[in-house]
C-alpha cells in the first residue's frame, strides 16, 4: 500500500523529464555548507603559498592586491560555480549539459574539470601523505634537529624512497576514499563540521607560541608590513592565480559542491564568507610560522622545502617544540583532507550520478585511478626522477598544467557561459533564491564583473602562466 503513492507518481516523474529515484544527498545544514565549503578552500595553499607569497610581495601591500584580486576574479566565478551547480543539482559535467540551451559543446568544461580533480590528486595525495608521515615523524622525533642539513636529508630519505612514497599516498586515499563512501552529508559534511573547528583551535595554540618567541617581531613584520614597491603587474597576477587555487575555482568543485548546497543558501554570502575564512586561516598561518622561522634566524621559503625542512628545524629550536611539530602536521593533514575530499567529489559525482554506478563502486574506482596515476608522482622523486614529459617530472608536470592552464581555462568559460549564455534572468533568480532575496544590485554587479572583467584578467594570468606575458 506505501508504494501506492510513488507507483502513481513515477510515470508522472519520468513523463516530465525528473528521473531521481531516491533523494539526492545534499549538506542537511548551513553549517555544514559553510564548513564543507571552506574545507575545500583551506588546505595546503594556506600553509606553504600564501603566508610565503605575501612576505615575500610586500606583505600588507599584497593582501591588498590579493582581497581586489578575489573580488574582480575570485568570488565572481565561486559564485558563478556555486549557483550553476545549485540551479542544476548535478555533478560537474551534467551541470553544463542541463543548463546549456543549445548542443554546444560547453559539458567539456565540466569534463577538463573533472580531469583537472584528478591530476590535482595524483600530486596533492603524495604531499598529504608526506604531512600524515611527519605527524608519526614528530612523534618519533625522527625529523627533529635544529640542523637544515639533517631536516633536509630527513626529508629526502623520505621522498626517494619508493615503498614509503607510495604505501603514504595509499594511506590518504584509504582514509579520504573512506570518508567519501559514506556520502556527502554523512561523510563530507560531518567530518568538516568536526574538524574544521579542531584546525582552527590548533592553529591558533601554534600561532601563540610562534608569537610568544622573543624577535618574533621580525618575522610578524616580514608578513604584515606594507612595501608599495614590491607590487607590480605580476604581483597582480600571480595574486589572481593563488586566488584560484586558494578558493577551489576553475575546476568543478564548487560546481559539484553548488549541488548540495540547499534552497535557502544565500550563495553571494557564503562565498564571501568562505573568501574571508579561508584569508583569516592564511593568516594564522603565516603567523604560526614566520615570526617563528625569523626568531631562529631562518630563511623564509616557500613549498615543500618551507613545510618539511625548515618548520622541523624551527620546531626542534624552540621549548616544547616536540609537541608543536606534532600539532602543526596534524592541522596541516586536517587541512589537505577537506580539500581532497572535494577534489574526489567531482569524478565521483559523476561516475555515480551519471554511469550508474554505486558511490561505492565510484570511489573505489576512483582510489584504483589514482593509485595508478597518483603512483607517476609519487615515484617523481625516486624510481621516476628521470623520466620528464616537456623538461618536468609527473610530479611537477600535474601541478603546472592544472594550476598553470586547466585552472584559468575552467574560469575563463565559466565566466563566459554564466556572463553570456546563461542568461541574465536565470542568473538574477538563482543569486536571489527565486526572488525571495533582495539583491539585485548584486546580481547586477556579479553579471558586470562575469562578464567584462573576470574573463579578461583571468587570460592575462592564463598568458602569464604559459610565459606568454
Ligand atoms: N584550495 C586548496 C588549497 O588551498 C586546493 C584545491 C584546489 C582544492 C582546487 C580543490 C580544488 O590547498
Amino acid at each position: 500500500m506505501a508504494n501506492t503513492g510513488s507507483s502513481i507518481s513515477a510515470p508522472l516523474k519520468r513523463a516530465a523529464g525528473a528521473v531521481q529515484a531516491a533523494p539526492r544527498d545534499g549538506f542537511a545544514t548551513g553549517l555544514g555548507v559553510l564548513t564543507a565549503t571552506l574545507g575545500s578552500a583551506v588546505g595546503l595553499g594556506n600553509i606553504w603559498k600564501f603566508p610565503f607569497l605575501t612576505g615575500a610581495n610586500g606583505g600588507a601591500a599584497f593582501l591588498i592586491v590579493y582581497l581586489i584580486s578575489t573580488l574582480l576574479v575570485g568570488l565572481p566565478v565561486m559564485i558563478s560555480e556555486l549557483t550553476m551547480g545549485r540551479t542544476a543539482r548535478a555533478d560537474a559535467i551534467t551541470t553544463l549539459q542541463k543548463l546549456s540551451p543549445s548542443r554546444k559543446p560547453w559539458w567539456l568544461i565540466g569534463a577538463i574539470g573533472a580531469l583537472s580533480a584528478f591530476m590535482i590528486l595524483a600530486f596533492y595525495t603524495e604531499v598529504a601523505g608526506w604531512v600524515f608521515a611527519y605527524i608519526f615523524k614528530s612523534l618519533s622525533a625522527a625529523a627533529l634537529s635544529t640542523n637544515p642539513e639533517v631536516t633536509s636529508q630527513a626529508f629526502s630519505g623520505l621522498v626517494t624512497d619508493p615503498v614509503q612514497s607510495l604505501v603514504w599516498q595509499w594511506i590518504v586515499l584509504g582514509l579520504v576514499g573512506f570518508i567519501i563512501i559514506l556520502g556527502v552529508s554523512k561523510g563530507i559534511e560531518n567530518t568538516t563540521k568536526r574538524l574544521m573547528p579542531v584546525l582552527f583551535l590548533l592553529l591558533v595554540a601554534v600561532c601563540v607560541r610562534s608569537l610568544t618567541l622573543p624577535g618574533a617581531a621580525k618575522g610578524l613584520e616580514f608578513l604584515l608590513k606594507p612595501d608599495f614597491s614590491k607590487v607590480t603587474g605580476l604581483t597582480m597576477l600571480t595574486a589572481m592565480g593563488l586566488a584560484f587555487f586558494k578558493l577551489s575555482i576553475g575546476m568543478g568543485t564548487m560546481i559539484t559542491y553548488g549541488s548540495y548546497f540547499r534552497e535557502d543558501q544565500n550563495i553571494p554570502i557564503t562565498a564571501t564568507r568562505v573568501m574571508l575564512a579561508d584569508l583569516s586561516v592564511s593568516l594564522l598561518a603565516g603567523m604560526a610560522i614566520f615570526p617563528a622561522v625569523f626568531a631562529f634566524g631562518f630563511e623564509p621559503s616557500a613549498g615543500p622545502s618551507l613545510l618539511f625542512i625548515t618548520i622541523p628545524a624551527v620546531f626542534a629550536s624552540m621549548p616544547l617544540g616536540h609537541f608543536f611539530m606534532v600539532i602543526f602536521f596534524i592541522l596541516a593533514a586536517i587541512a589537505a583532507t577537506g580539500a581532497m575530499l572535494s577534489l574526489f567529489e567531482v569524478p565521483v559525482a559523476y561516475m555515480s550520478e551519471r554511469l550508474g554506478m554505486s558511490r561505492r563502486t565510484a570511489t573505489l574506482l576512483t582510489m584504483a585511478l589514482l593509485v595508478l596515476f597518483g603512483s607517476a608522482a609519487a615515484l617523481s622523486n625516486s624510481v621516476l626522477a628521470d623520466f620528464k614529459v616537456l623538461g618536468m617530472t609527473m610530479f611537477d608536470l600535474y601541478d603546472f598544467t592544472t594550476s598553470n592552464i586547466f585552472l584559468p581555462v575552467g574560469g575563463i568559460f565559466i565566466c563566459l557561459f554564466v556572463g553570456w549564455v546563461w542568461g541574465m534572468d536565470q542568473v538574477k533568480k538563482s543569486l536571489s533564491n527565486n526572488g525571495i532575496l533582495k539583491n539585485e544590485g548584486i546580481a547586477r554587479l556579479f553579471l558586470f564583473l562575469v562578464r567584462f572583467v573576470s574573463p579578461v584578467l583571468i587570460l592575462l594570468v592564463l598568458l602569464q602562466g604559459l610565459n606568454i606575458l
